[in-house]
Protein backbone atom coordinates (compact mmCIF):
# COMPACT_ATOMS: atom_id res chain seq x y z
CA UNK A 1 0.00 0.00 0.00
CA UNK A 2 2.46 2.39 1.16
CA UNK A 3 4.89 1.13 -1.24
CA UNK A 4 2.15 1.75 -4.02
CA UNK A 5 1.48 5.05 -3.11
CA UNK A 6 4.85 5.96 -2.78
CA UNK A 7 5.75 4.84 -6.25
CA UNK A 8 2.73 7.06 -7.54
CA UNK A 9 4.10 10.13 -6.09
CA UNK A 10 7.53 9.37 -8.00
CA UNK A 11 5.49 8.78 -11.25
CA UNK A 12 4.02 12.38 -10.70
CA UNK A 13 6.64 13.96 -9.87
CA UNK A 14 8.63 13.22 -12.83
CA UNK A 15 5.47 14.54 -14.85
CA UNK A 16 5.37 17.81 -12.70
CA UNK A 17 8.30 20.26 -13.46
CA UNK A 18 7.80 22.64 -10.79
CA UNK A 19 7.91 19.72 -8.09
CA UNK A 20 11.01 18.59 -10.29
CA UNK A 21 12.23 21.81 -9.56
CA UNK A 22 11.37 22.12 -5.86
CA UNK A 23 14.52 19.78 -6.04
CA UNK A 24 16.73 22.58 -6.02
CA UNK A 25 17.91 22.55 -2.87
CA UNK A 26 15.11 23.10 -1.52
CA UNK A 27 16.39 21.55 1.39
CA UNK A 28 18.10 24.69 1.98
CA UNK A 29 14.67 25.86 3.49
CA UNK A 30 14.78 25.06 6.88
CA UNK A 31 18.31 27.66 7.09
CA UNK A 32 18.07 29.30 10.00
CA UNK A 33 16.96 32.73 10.12
CA UNK A 34 17.39 33.41 13.95
CA UNK A 35 20.34 35.07 14.06
CA UNK A 36 20.91 37.70 16.52
CA UNK A 37 21.79 41.10 15.34
CA UNK A 38 25.05 41.87 17.12
CA UNK A 39 27.47 39.41 16.25
CA UNK A 40 30.94 39.56 17.52
CA UNK A 41 33.68 37.02 16.98
CA UNK A 42 35.96 36.06 19.51
CA UNK A 43 40.13 35.77 18.01
CA UNK A 44 39.36 31.76 18.06
CA UNK A 45 36.43 32.09 15.50
CA UNK A 46 34.07 30.70 18.01
CA UNK A 47 32.65 30.76 21.29
CA UNK A 48 33.76 27.04 23.09
CA UNK A 49 30.22 25.75 24.24
CA UNK A 50 31.61 24.06 27.41
CA UNK A 51 31.92 27.67 28.78
CA UNK A 52 28.63 28.72 28.78
CA UNK A 53 26.71 25.06 29.74
CA UNK A 54 26.53 23.84 25.80
CA UNK A 55 28.36 20.61 24.90
CA UNK A 56 30.36 19.01 22.04
CA UNK A 57 28.49 16.05 21.67
CA UNK A 58 25.19 15.74 19.42
CA UNK A 59 21.74 15.13 21.45
CA UNK A 60 20.97 11.83 19.82
CA UNK A 61 17.34 10.41 20.08
CA UNK A 62 16.59 6.65 21.70
CA UNK A 63 20.58 5.48 21.87
CA UNK A 64 21.55 2.68 23.84
CA UNK A 65 23.01 3.09 26.65
CA UNK A 66 21.08 6.46 26.52
CA UNK A 67 22.29 10.20 26.49
CA UNK A 68 25.38 9.05 24.06
CA UNK A 69 25.97 11.73 21.36
CA UNK A 70 28.26 12.38 18.56
CA UNK A 71 31.33 14.69 18.56
CA UNK A 72 31.20 18.00 16.69
CA UNK A 73 34.74 17.64 15.42
CA UNK A 74 34.96 20.58 12.96
CA UNK A 75 33.46 24.06 12.62
CA UNK A 76 33.72 26.80 10.23
CA UNK A 77 35.00 30.17 12.02
CA UNK A 78 33.11 32.86 12.54
CA UNK A 79 35.70 35.10 10.99
CA UNK A 80 35.64 33.51 7.80
CA UNK A 81 34.67 35.78 4.52
CA UNK A 82 30.94 36.86 5.70
CA UNK A 83 29.85 35.27 1.88
CA UNK A 84 30.73 32.12 2.62
CA UNK A 85 28.78 31.83 6.29
CA UNK A 86 25.02 32.81 3.98
CA UNK A 87 23.43 29.77 3.95
CA UNK A 88 22.51 30.42 0.47
CA UNK A 89 23.86 28.58 -2.89
CA UNK A 90 24.75 31.63 -4.95
CA UNK A 91 27.36 34.48 -4.35
CA UNK A 92 30.07 31.82 -2.99
CA UNK A 93 27.36 31.00 0.12
CA UNK A 94 28.10 27.89 2.27
CA UNK A 95 26.54 25.26 -0.15
CA UNK A 96 28.71 26.49 -2.99
CA UNK A 97 31.63 26.31 -0.48
CA UNK A 98 30.52 22.72 0.50
CA UNK A 99 30.11 21.79 -2.88
CA UNK A 100 33.93 23.10 -4.01
CA UNK A 101 35.20 20.45 -2.10
CA UNK A 102 32.52 17.66 -2.95
CA UNK A 103 29.74 17.68 -0.84
CA UNK A 104 25.58 18.48 -1.10
CA UNK A 105 22.48 19.07 0.07
CA UNK A 106 20.24 16.40 1.05
CA UNK A 107 18.89 13.52 -2.16
CA UNK A 108 16.28 15.76 -4.34
CA UNK A 109 15.47 17.71 -1.54
CA UNK A 110 14.41 15.16 0.82
CA UNK A 111 15.33 14.91 4.53
CA UNK A 112 15.84 11.63 5.59
CA UNK A 113 17.58 9.90 8.57
CA UNK A 114 16.66 10.87 12.63
CA UNK A 115 17.26 14.79 13.56
CA UNK A 116 20.18 15.53 16.07
CA UNK A 117 20.16 18.22 18.36
CA UNK A 118 23.09 20.35 19.55
CA UNK A 119 23.84 22.99 22.52
CA UNK A 120 26.12 25.72 21.31
CA UNK A 121 26.63 27.26 24.64
CA UNK A 122 25.11 30.23 22.71
CA UNK A 123 21.72 30.94 24.52
CA UNK A 124 19.24 28.84 21.77
CA UNK A 125 19.50 25.67 24.01
CA UNK A 126 19.26 22.45 22.07
CA UNK A 127 18.20 22.75 18.77
CA UNK A 128 18.20 20.27 15.77
CA UNK A 129 20.39 20.69 12.86
CA UNK A 130 20.14 23.14 10.45
CA UNK A 131 21.00 21.37 7.60
CA UNK A 132 21.97 17.37 6.78
CA UNK A 133 25.15 17.40 3.92
CA UNK A 134 26.39 14.61 1.86
CA UNK A 135 29.07 13.76 -0.26
CA UNK A 136 27.93 13.68 -3.59
CA UNK A 137 30.12 11.23 -5.29
CA UNK A 138 31.43 13.78 -7.77
CA UNK A 139 27.86 14.56 -8.51
CA UNK A 140 26.31 17.71 -7.29
CA UNK A 141 23.00 16.84 -8.57
CA UNK A 142 21.84 13.13 -8.11
CA UNK A 143 25.34 11.82 -6.22
CA UNK A 144 23.90 12.66 -2.60
CA UNK A 145 21.22 10.24 -3.48
CA UNK A 146 23.65 7.46 -3.76
CA UNK A 147 25.40 8.69 -0.68
CA UNK A 148 21.48 7.83 1.14
CA UNK A 149 21.68 4.36 0.23
CA UNK A 150 25.46 3.09 -0.33
CA UNK A 151 26.64 5.18 2.65
CA UNK A 152 29.27 7.19 2.89
CA UNK A 153 30.27 10.51 4.33
CA UNK A 154 27.92 13.00 5.81
CA UNK A 155 27.68 16.00 8.73
CA UNK A 156 25.45 17.55 10.37
CA UNK A 157 25.85 21.28 11.29
CA UNK A 158 24.60 23.88 13.70
CA UNK A 159 24.82 27.29 13.44
CA UNK A 160 26.27 29.31 16.84
CA UNK A 161 24.43 32.74 16.36
CA UNK A 162 22.27 32.63 19.92
CA UNK A 163 21.42 35.76 21.95
CA UNK A 164 24.67 35.48 24.08
CA UNK A 165 27.63 33.98 21.85
CA UNK A 166 27.10 35.33 18.16
CA UNK A 167 30.15 34.33 16.73
CA UNK A 168 28.33 33.33 13.62
CA UNK A 169 30.04 29.75 13.66
CA UNK A 170 29.41 26.79 11.99
CA UNK A 171 29.71 23.40 14.18
CA UNK A 172 29.44 20.05 12.39
CA UNK A 173 29.46 16.35 13.08
CA UNK A 174 30.86 14.97 10.08
CA UNK A 175 30.68 10.76 10.22
CA UNK A 176 30.68 8.16 7.69
CA UNK A 177 28.01 5.93 7.77
CA UNK A 178 26.91 2.84 6.44
CA UNK A 179 24.52 1.75 3.97
CA UNK A 180 20.43 2.34 4.10
CA UNK A 181 19.91 -1.29 4.61
CA UNK A 182 22.97 -1.69 7.36
CA UNK A 183 20.35 1.09 9.22
CA UNK A 184 23.37 3.62 8.56
CA UNK A 185 25.52 2.91 11.44
CA UNK A 186 28.79 4.18 11.61
CA UNK A 187 31.87 2.74 10.28
CA UNK A 188 34.50 2.15 13.05
CA UNK A 189 36.69 5.10 13.25
CA UNK A 190 33.84 6.55 11.31
CA UNK A 191 33.95 10.34 13.40
CA UNK A 192 37.91 10.51 12.69
CA UNK A 193 38.22 9.52 9.33
CA UNK A 194 35.04 11.21 8.38
CA UNK A 195 36.67 14.70 9.48
CA UNK A 196 39.63 13.55 8.11
CA UNK A 197 38.31 12.49 4.96
CA UNK A 198 36.41 15.72 4.47
CA UNK A 199 39.75 17.60 5.23
CA UNK A 200 41.55 15.55 2.47
CA UNK A 201 38.39 16.39 0.46
CA UNK A 202 39.49 19.81 1.05
CA UNK A 203 43.39 19.70 0.89
CA UNK A 204 43.14 16.99 -2.46
CA UNK A 205 45.81 15.00 -0.35
CA UNK A 206 45.57 11.95 2.59
CA UNK A 207 45.29 13.48 6.28
CA UNK A 208 48.09 11.10 8.40
CA UNK A 209 45.00 10.85 10.87
CA UNK A 210 46.88 8.69 13.19
CA UNK A 211 49.67 11.27 13.95
CA UNK A 212 47.42 14.51 14.33
CA UNK A 213 48.08 16.28 17.57
CA UNK A 214 47.26 19.51 18.65
CA UNK A 215 48.06 21.98 16.38
CA UNK A 216 48.53 20.23 13.00
CA UNK A 217 48.01 22.50 9.93
CA UNK A 218 46.26 22.42 6.69
CA UNK A 219 45.75 24.36 4.17
CA UNK A 220 44.53 24.80 0.48
CA UNK A 221 42.50 26.23 -2.21
CA UNK A 222 38.83 24.97 -3.95
CA UNK A 223 36.96 25.95 -6.30
CA UNK A 224 33.11 25.72 -7.85
CA UNK A 225 30.61 28.05 -9.72
CA UNK A 226 33.66 30.62 -10.43
CA UNK A 227 34.56 30.90 -6.20
CA UNK A 228 37.61 30.20 -5.14
CA UNK A 229 38.08 29.49 -1.45
CA UNK A 230 41.46 29.09 0.44
CA UNK A 231 40.52 27.30 3.73
CA UNK A 232 42.89 26.86 6.43
CA UNK A 233 42.83 24.04 9.02
CA UNK A 234 43.98 23.77 12.20
CA UNK A 235 43.25 20.94 14.50
CA UNK A 236 42.58 21.87 18.05
CA UNK A 237 42.21 19.49 21.58
CA UNK A 238 40.43 20.50 24.62
CA UNK A 239 37.19 20.78 22.93
CA UNK A 240 36.82 16.98 22.22
CA UNK A 241 37.56 14.59 25.10
CA UNK A 242 39.71 11.70 23.58
CA UNK A 243 37.62 8.74 24.44
CA UNK A 244 34.60 6.58 23.57
CA UNK A 245 32.01 7.28 26.72
CA UNK A 246 29.54 8.34 25.66
CA UNK A 247 29.77 8.63 22.21
CA UNK A 248 27.05 7.21 20.21
CA UNK A 249 28.15 3.35 18.69
CA UNK A 250 31.25 3.64 20.66
CA UNK A 251 30.94 -0.08 20.32
CA UNK A 252 31.84 -0.63 16.64
CA UNK A 253 33.21 2.82 16.16
CA UNK A 254 36.14 2.69 18.40
CA UNK A 255 39.00 0.65 17.44
CA UNK A 256 40.21 -0.88 21.11
CA UNK A 257 43.55 0.04 21.83
CA UNK A 258 44.04 1.94 18.59
CA UNK A 259 41.92 4.84 18.60
CA UNK A 260 39.13 5.83 20.21
CA UNK A 261 35.38 7.03 18.49
CA UNK A 262 36.38 10.27 19.33
CA UNK A 263 40.23 10.95 19.26
CA UNK A 264 39.71 14.64 21.11
CA UNK A 265 40.53 16.36 17.93
CA UNK A 266 38.64 19.26 16.19
CA UNK A 267 39.46 20.43 12.85
CA UNK A 268 38.98 24.63 12.73
CA UNK A 269 38.32 25.93 9.38
CA UNK A 270 38.92 29.33 8.74
CA UNK A 271 37.64 30.27 4.72
CA UNK A 272 37.94 33.08 2.80
CA UNK A 273 37.94 33.84 -0.69
CA UNK A 274 40.42 34.34 -3.09
CA UNK A 275 38.30 34.43 -6.68
CA UNK A 276 35.08 35.47 -7.62
CA UNK A 277 33.85 35.03 -11.32
CA UNK A 278 33.58 37.65 -13.53
CA UNK A 279 30.64 39.98 -12.95
CA UNK A 280 28.47 38.79 -16.12
CA UNK A 281 28.76 34.85 -15.09
CA UNK A 282 25.64 34.14 -12.92
CA UNK A 283 25.77 30.19 -12.48
CA UNK A 284 22.69 28.91 -11.45
CA UNK A 285 21.92 24.97 -10.53
CA UNK A 286 20.08 24.53 -13.68
CA UNK A 287 17.35 22.03 -13.31
CA UNK A 288 17.97 18.36 -13.94
CA UNK A 289 15.78 17.64 -17.07
CA UNK A 290 13.09 15.23 -16.86
CA UNK A 291 13.77 13.18 -18.88
CA UNK A 292 17.46 12.64 -17.35
CA UNK A 293 15.65 12.48 -13.55
CA UNK A 294 12.68 9.94 -14.51
CA UNK A 295 14.81 6.79 -14.48
CA UNK A 296 17.17 8.25 -11.71
CA UNK A 297 13.45 8.17 -9.48
CA UNK A 298 12.52 5.10 -10.70
CA UNK A 299 15.84 3.05 -9.74
CA UNK A 300 16.14 5.12 -6.68
CA UNK A 301 12.49 3.57 -5.96
CA UNK A 302 12.82 0.14 -6.05
CA UNK A 303 16.22 0.37 -4.36
CA UNK A 304 14.75 2.01 -1.51
CA UNK A 305 11.90 -0.53 -1.87
CA UNK A 306 14.16 -3.61 -2.15
CA UNK A 307 15.83 -2.59 0.65
CA UNK A 308 12.39 -2.36 3.16
C1 LIG B 1 13.64 18.22 16.54
O1 LIG B 1 13.08 17.32 15.61
C2 LIG B 1 12.15 16.42 16.19
C3 LIG B 1 11.68 15.48 15.08
O2 LIG B 1 12.76 14.81 14.55
C4 LIG B 1 10.98 17.17 16.79
O3 LIG B 1 10.11 16.25 17.43
C5 LIG B 1 11.50 18.17 17.81
O4 LIG B 1 10.44 18.97 18.27
C6 LIG B 1 12.55 19.07 17.19
N1 LIG B 1 13.14 19.91 18.22
C7 LIG B 1 13.28 21.23 18.10
C8 LIG B 1 13.91 21.95 19.25
O5 LIG B 1 12.94 21.84 17.08
C1 LIG C 1 37.42 12.30 -0.19
O1 LIG C 1 36.22 11.75 0.33
C2 LIG C 1 36.02 10.38 0.01
C3 LIG C 1 34.66 9.99 0.56
O2 LIG C 1 34.57 10.27 1.93
C4 LIG C 1 37.15 9.56 0.61
O3 LIG C 1 36.98 8.19 0.24
C5 LIG C 1 38.47 10.07 0.09
O4 LIG C 1 39.51 9.35 0.74
C6 LIG C 1 38.61 11.55 0.38
N1 LIG C 1 39.85 12.02 -0.22
C7 LIG C 1 40.92 12.31 0.50
C8 LIG C 1 42.13 12.75 -0.28
O5 LIG C 1 40.95 12.24 1.72
C1 LIG D 1 53.17 8.83 11.32
O1 LIG D 1 54.35 9.08 12.04
C2 LIG D 1 55.24 7.97 12.05
C3 LIG D 1 56.39 8.28 13.00
O2 LIG D 1 56.81 9.60 12.82
C4 LIG D 1 55.71 7.71 10.63
O3 LIG D 1 56.57 6.59 10.60
C5 LIG D 1 54.49 7.42 9.76
O4 LIG D 1 54.87 7.31 8.42
C6 LIG D 1 53.47 8.55 9.87
N1 LIG D 1 52.26 8.13 9.20
C7 LIG D 1 51.69 8.88 8.28
C8 LIG D 1 50.45 8.31 7.67
O5 LIG D 1 52.10 9.97 7.97
C1 LIG E 1 48.91 28.19 2.71
O1 LIG E 1 49.23 29.20 3.61
C2 LIG E 1 50.46 29.87 3.32
C3 LIG E 1 50.76 30.83 4.44
O2 LIG E 1 49.61 31.56 4.80
C4 LIG E 1 50.33 30.57 1.97
O3 LIG E 1 51.55 31.19 1.63
C5 LIG E 1 49.97 29.53 0.92
O4 LIG E 1 49.72 30.17 -0.29
C6 LIG E 1 48.74 28.76 1.33
N1 LIG E 1 48.53 27.69 0.37
C7 LIG E 1 47.36 27.43 -0.15
C8 LIG E 1 47.31 26.30 -1.13
O5 LIG E 1 46.35 28.02 0.15
C1 LIG F 1 46.78 23.38 21.73
O1 LIG F 1 47.72 24.24 21.12
C2 LIG F 1 47.48 25.61 21.36
C3 LIG F 1 48.51 26.38 20.57
O2 LIG F 1 48.35 26.11 19.21
C4 LIG F 1 47.57 25.91 22.84
O3 LIG F 1 47.28 27.28 23.07
C5 LIG F 1 46.58 25.05 23.58
O4 LIG F 1 46.73 25.23 24.96
C6 LIG F 1 46.78 23.61 23.23
N1 LIG F 1 45.67 22.85 23.80
C7 LIG F 1 45.87 21.80 24.57
C8 LIG F 1 44.63 21.17 25.13
O5 LIG F 1 46.96 21.35 24.78
C1 LIG G 1 40.57 6.10 25.15
O1 LIG G 1 40.00 6.94 26.12
C2 LIG G 1 40.32 6.58 27.46
C3 LIG G 1 39.61 7.60 28.34
O2 LIG G 1 38.20 7.40 28.20
C4 LIG G 1 41.82 6.64 27.64
O3 LIG G 1 42.15 6.25 28.96
C5 LIG G 1 42.47 5.71 26.66
O4 LIG G 1 43.88 5.81 26.77
C6 LIG G 1 42.09 6.07 25.25
N1 LIG G 1 42.60 5.07 24.34
C7 LIG G 1 43.15 5.37 23.18
C8 LIG G 1 43.58 4.21 22.34
O5 LIG G 1 43.29 6.50 22.77
C1 LIG H 1 30.33 3.49 25.50
O1 LIG H 1 29.75 4.54 26.26
C2 LIG H 1 29.04 4.09 27.41
C3 LIG H 1 28.41 5.30 28.05
O2 LIG H 1 27.54 5.90 27.12
C4 LIG H 1 29.98 3.39 28.35
O3 LIG H 1 29.23 2.88 29.45
C5 LIG H 1 30.66 2.24 27.62
O4 LIG H 1 31.65 1.70 28.46
C6 LIG H 1 31.33 2.75 26.35
N1 LIG H 1 31.87 1.62 25.60
C7 LIG H 1 33.10 1.64 25.10
C8 LIG H 1 33.49 0.44 24.30
O5 LIG H 1 33.86 2.57 25.24
C1 LIG I 1 44.47 9.78 22.81
O1 LIG I 1 44.97 9.18 23.99
C2 LIG I 1 45.90 8.15 23.74
C3 LIG I 1 46.23 7.49 25.04
O2 LIG I 1 46.64 8.42 26.00
C4 LIG I 1 47.13 8.76 23.06
O3 LIG I 1 48.05 7.75 22.75
C5 LIG I 1 46.71 9.45 21.80
O4 LIG I 1 47.82 10.13 21.23
C6 LIG I 1 45.62 10.46 22.07
N1 LIG I 1 45.15 10.97 20.81
C7 LIG I 1 45.24 12.27 20.49
C8 LIG I 1 44.78 12.66 19.13
O5 LIG I 1 45.67 13.11 21.26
Amino acid sequence: MAARAMSLSFVLLCYTPALAQAFDYSGWRRSSKNSAPTKSVPSEGYYNPLLTGGSMLTVVPDTFPAGQGEPLNAIITGNSDERVLQQTETDGGLLNYFMSFGFAGECLGQHSGSDQGADLGDGNGILNETAVIRWDYGDPQLGTCKETIQGGNHFRYWVQNGPSANSGAIFMGISYEMPLNQDHDIVPNGYNNGRDWLVGNITNSDIPSANLTNGSFFNATTTFAGYTYQTNIQYVSGLLQNTSVGINHNITVEINGVVNATDGLVAVMQVSITGTPPKSFAWRPSPPQAWKLCPTFLLLFFTLVSLS
